[in-house]
């Protein structure tokens, strides 16, 4: 059983202020001030609750889920350290002209993958072009392509490709030969066949990486995007033995909290010195803000600034 001094507090200085307003005489600094206490207390207690600031928090948490009782054991020592452990170490970086053809060569098996793309038997499955996307076209692709003019840019998360296709125009309007390297399992989400009824299935498998590829070839960036279809956990981890690094990392793919916080760990590896990592949703409530939860922390253990840009975030050093 935890004693949770904060929350008792709070708990009692709530209750004393909701007496207090039933009264009829509340003037109006004692309620601020009331008002301004249970927030600040609110704030303490929340940091408090964070294992990075209380390491020796006990952890044993019991759950009654109907008949079941799980009792969460307290983790060691070494198991609340090895969370935020990832690999260390990744591979001599390779220069950047070599990553297309590193990615064909291992990926694709030597061909490209848009080679007689698409075929007979893909074509009637596709729309000539269908993009949809979600801030996709935000100013700070803009800004931060302008800022750091990067060889290559590595994207997790890229659906129909709308953000891709939109800073390979960016980077083809500042004549900049760079390459794009989107990671995605292209499975969407389960029921995205209710809601994106016109991009088809075929027993259980959604078209969403040919209609992107088609998508790709529509805008004529075949040679400025390539893709991994993997999990992006996969992808990351065997993007950083190759040494492949990009100067531009932009995190879309999972937003719940662990979704974020790997991505966001694992892709902070392949960045080059120089380089900005950057995401979508700073600000969505969805997935109880996993993605601000997860970039705060991540920005606090590794002693960086956030920064918004429109909807989304951005990493820079302190
Ligand atoms: C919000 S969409 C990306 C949108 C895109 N960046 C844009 O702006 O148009 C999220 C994508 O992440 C992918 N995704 C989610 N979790 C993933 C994972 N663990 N591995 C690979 N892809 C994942 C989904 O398939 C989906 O296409
Ligand atoms: C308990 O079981 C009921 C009926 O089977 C179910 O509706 C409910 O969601 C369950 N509650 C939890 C916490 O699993
Ligand atoms: C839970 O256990 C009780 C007693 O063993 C039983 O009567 C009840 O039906 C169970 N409920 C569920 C949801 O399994
Ligand atoms: C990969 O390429 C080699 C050489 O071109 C070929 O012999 C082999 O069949 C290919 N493998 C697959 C899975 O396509
Ligand atoms: C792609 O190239 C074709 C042929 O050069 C051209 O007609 C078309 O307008 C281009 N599309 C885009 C989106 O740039």
């Amino acid at each position: 059983m935890i004693t949770d001094f904060p929350a008792a507090i709070i708990a009692a200085t709530r209750k004393k202020i909701s007496a207090f307003l039933r009264r009829d005489f509340i003037k109006p600094a004692a309620y601020f001030i009331l008002l301004f206490l249970t927030y600040y207390l609110g704030y303490l207690s929340a940091v408090s609750k964070n294992p990075l600031c209380e390491p020796h928090r006990h952890y044993s948490t019991t759950t009654t889920t109907n008949n079941t009782t799980n009792m969460i054991k307290p983790p060691s020592q070494a198991a609340a350290v090895d969370h935020y452990q990832f690999k260390t170490r990744c591979g001599d970086p390779i220069p950047s002209q070599l990553i297309r053809q590193s990615i064909l060569n291992r990926v694709f098996n030597g061909t490209s993958p848009y080679h007689d793309f698409p075929q007979p038997h893909i074509k009637p499955l596709l729309r000539q072009q269908r993009i949809k996307g979600w801030g996709s076209t935000g100013a700070v692709f803009k800004n931060l392509i302008n800022k750091v003019r990067p060889k290559t840019i590595i994207e997790l998360g890229t659906f129909l490709g709308a953000s891709a296709i939109h800073m390979a125009e960016l980077t083809r309007q500042l004549g900049l030969d760079t390459q794009i390297l989107c990671i995605d399992d292209f499975r969407g989400w389960p029921g995205l066949p209710n809601q994106f009824r016109d991009i088809k299935m075929v027993n259980g498998d959604t078209m969403l990486m040919y209609q992107f590829m088609q998508n790709v070839v529509q805008f004529n960036a075949t040679e400025a995007i390539i893709f991994m279809p993997f999990s992006t956990g996969s992808a990351l981890e065997t993007l950083c033995a190759w040494g492949v690094t990009g100067d531009l990392i932009e995190v879309d793919a999972g937003h719940d909290f662990h979704s974020a916080w790997s991505d966001i760990n694992r892709a902070y590896k392949l960045l080059r010195p120089g380089g900005v990592i950057f995401g979508h949703d700073y600000f969505t409530v969805a997935d109880n803000r996993g993605v601000r939860r997860a970039v705060n922390m991540f920005a606090r253990v590794n002693g960086l600034r956030v920064k918004a840009d429109g909807q989304h975030w951005v990493l820079g050093s302190l």
